[in-house]
């Protein structure tokens, strides 16, 4: 692989020379079913080919090295692979940082630390799970460098802790499954409740999957995304004075309807009503695209945007754009924003032959409104994280 042969060179240059080894792991686009994982509800995301890489080479010292060749910038990261604390100037380091710490405070220690180069060719920051990625490459790592023999589904929770209690990033379990469990061209169904899953076969019709990013600048988008959790919780917590449920994602819309008089705030009412409708809307979808009606799958698609938009308010004038202009574009089964929101991606689900003039209608119109350009990627669904 190209990449790799430049990886080498590069792992040479700041780290000498060494017999490395080489990893993957990729990133994931969510189809239906979000802001539902933190709820107890169920996620449809399936991992695609882009990812992150890293070549590593094993030290004997109690040190780790760590360098980004997407952000030289930084340079080489240093840190002890004991105690280590959250530091801003490790930066993107935090991630796979955090992640040494809570295996090791899960009583997965490292003798020795590491020297390990990451390549990534995911856009950052655009909701497509860089940080999920680079996490689960870092639990895949030590698991597999240490001989540890912690199965994935567990790596995937532990991955997931960094990002919770390291970083501060108060995330479901979406992101890190789809990496750590993703299958090729197959979809995984999650039920975030109880990690029961099962992968589902892609046959879109003569249709692809293509992501849109808004290419916004991320801003504040973690004190958001803990906003809105915490006003799900918030309208749990009222609903549970007259129901004995424990999560929303245990209730139908009807019973929802029912009830929801009892939680008094507005906003929170609304936060709720997403969380419960996307959740039973998922199971609708997932059952008619395995009936092979990806036009029923679409359709749910766009009523998720809509929720999104409405009830949830993760949107934002960039991902709207993307998701109208889509509506109105010729062979677009349905599309909607995917991910945390507030920028990054759109996915749609588009007919092969209509994809370049997607591509060129929506491009122009959304430059025209928002003043600068989309970018556009099919999507190639893949495995999950592996060495290679
Ligand atoms: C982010 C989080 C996920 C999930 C989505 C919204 O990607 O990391 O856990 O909550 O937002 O569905």
């Amino acid at each position: 692989m190209a990449i790799l042969d430049e990886m080498n060179e590069v792992f040479r240059e700041k780290f000498g020379a060494a017999d490395t080894h080489a990893y993957f792991s990729p990133g994931r686009v969510n189809l239906i079913g979000e802001h539902t994982d933190y709820n107890g509800g169920h996620v449809f995301p399936c991992a695609i080919s882009l990812g992150t890489y890293a070549l590593v080479a094993p030290r004997t010292d109690g040190v780790s090295r760590l360098y980004s060749m997407n952000l030289p910038e930084q340079g080489v990261v240093e840190f002890p692979m004991h105690g280590a604390v959250k530091t801003d100037a490790y930066g993107w380091a935090n991630y796979p940082i955090g992640v040494v710490r809570m295996m090791a405070d899960a009583g997965h220690a490292a003798a020795h630390g590491f020297d390990i180069l990451f390549y990534g060719n995911l856009p950052n920051g655009a909701g497509l799970s860089s940080s999920a990625s680079i996490e689960v490459l870092m639990a895949v790592i030590l698991n597999d460098e240490l001989g540890l023999g912690i199965d994935m589904v567990e790596l995937v929770k532990l991955a997931q802790k960094a990002e919770n209690i390291f970083v501060g990033m108060n995330c479901g379990i979406m992101d890190q499954f789809a990496v750590g469990m993703g299958k090729k061209d197959c979809a995984i169904l999650l039920d975030c409740n109880t990690l029961a899953y099962r992968y589902s076969k892609l046959d879109l019709k003569g249709c692809s999957i293509v992501i849109t990013n808004t290419n916004k600048a991320h801003s504040l988008v973690t004190s958001a995304y803990n906003e809105r959790r915490m006003q799900s919780e918030a309208a749990l917590k009222a609903l549970q004075k007259v129901m004995a449920i424990k999560s929303l994602g245990e209730l139908t819309n009807a019973e929802f309807d029912e009830n929801a008089a009892v939680i008094e705030d507005e906003v929170e009412r609304r936060r709720a009503r997403h969380a419960v409708y996307e959740n039973r809307r998922t199971l609708e979808a997932v059952e008619a695209l395995e009936k092979n009606d990806v036009k029923r799958f679409g359709a749910l698609m766009n009523d998720s945007h809509v929720s999104l938009r409405d009830d949830y308010e993760v949107t934002g004038p960039e991902l709207d754009t993307l998701a109208e202009l889509a509506w109105q574009q010729e062979g677009v089964l349905g599309s909607r924003m995917t991910g945390g929101g507030f920028a990054g991606c759109t996915v749609s689900i588009v007919r092969d032959e209509a994809i370049p003039s997607f591509e060129k209608n929506v491009a122009e119109a959304y430059t025209a409104k928002i003043g600068y350009a989309p970018s556009f990627y099919v999507a190639n669904i893949a495995d999950g994280a592996r060495r290679l």
